[in-house]
């Protein structure tokens, strides 16, 4: 019987690999300021501000500062130190260009550059980062069905991932595969 030992083995494995979550969420890298790179914005401060509004930040992003070392400087600052321009306590300082940075924190994060009189002239960003989240509609186009429950309180509770449609659908034809391969 050793001829059903291999599809027995990968029986195990695409079982196991049918609970596992499966990740929806793509990792985005952000472009500091676009093709215009991390730089004095000849708009003023708006331009970033402008440039972060166009983009979704999530945990586990990137972004990437473009700039040459020497000319400028990224550091991440508190928000005080971010409406004042003080490079006096930064929280992290980046003075090698290009740099890249992961966004391992939601909540508002600020970021100057503090090269004297830089920011003051608008080379400063403010984003808003979200927390990973779960799946979202659009990449669970197979359920219609609501996906939350009444908790006790009356407030909707998110079900969990075994109890979705998507989830449901994977299981079913994870083993019309196991089958296909056992009896072909
Ligand atoms: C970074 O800046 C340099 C110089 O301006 C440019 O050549 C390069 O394409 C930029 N890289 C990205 C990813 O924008």
């Amino acid at each position: 019987m050793t001829a059903l030992k291999s599809p027995a083995v990968l029986l195990v494995v695409m079982m196991v690999a049918s609970f596992l979550p499966q990740s929806t969420v793509a990792k985005t890298r952000h472009v500091v300021g676009d093709a215009s790179g991390w730089s004095i914005p000849p708009g003023g401060a708006t331009t970033y501000a402008t440039w972060a509004a166009q983009q979704t930040f999530t945990v586990g992003d990137t972004l990437f500062f473009n700039f040459t070392t020497g000319l400028h400087t990224v550091a991440e600052v508190s928000q005080p130190a971010y409406g004042a321009c003080s490079s006096i306590n930064t929280l992290s300082l980046n003075p090698t260009g290009p740099t890249t940075v992961t966004l391992t924190r939601p909540g508002t994060h600020y970021y100057i550059c503090t090269v004297v009189s830089h920011c003051q002239i608008g080379q400063k960003l403010t984003i808003n980062v979200s927390p990973v989240t779960a799946a979202t509609p659009e990449s669970t186009p197979l359920s219609p069905a609501p996906t939350f429950e009444l908790s006790p309180t009356g407030s909707p509770v998110p079900l969990p991932l075994s109890a979705s449609p998507a989830f449901a659908a994977v299981v079913p034809v994870t083993f019309l595969a196991v089958a296909l391969a056992l009896f072909y």
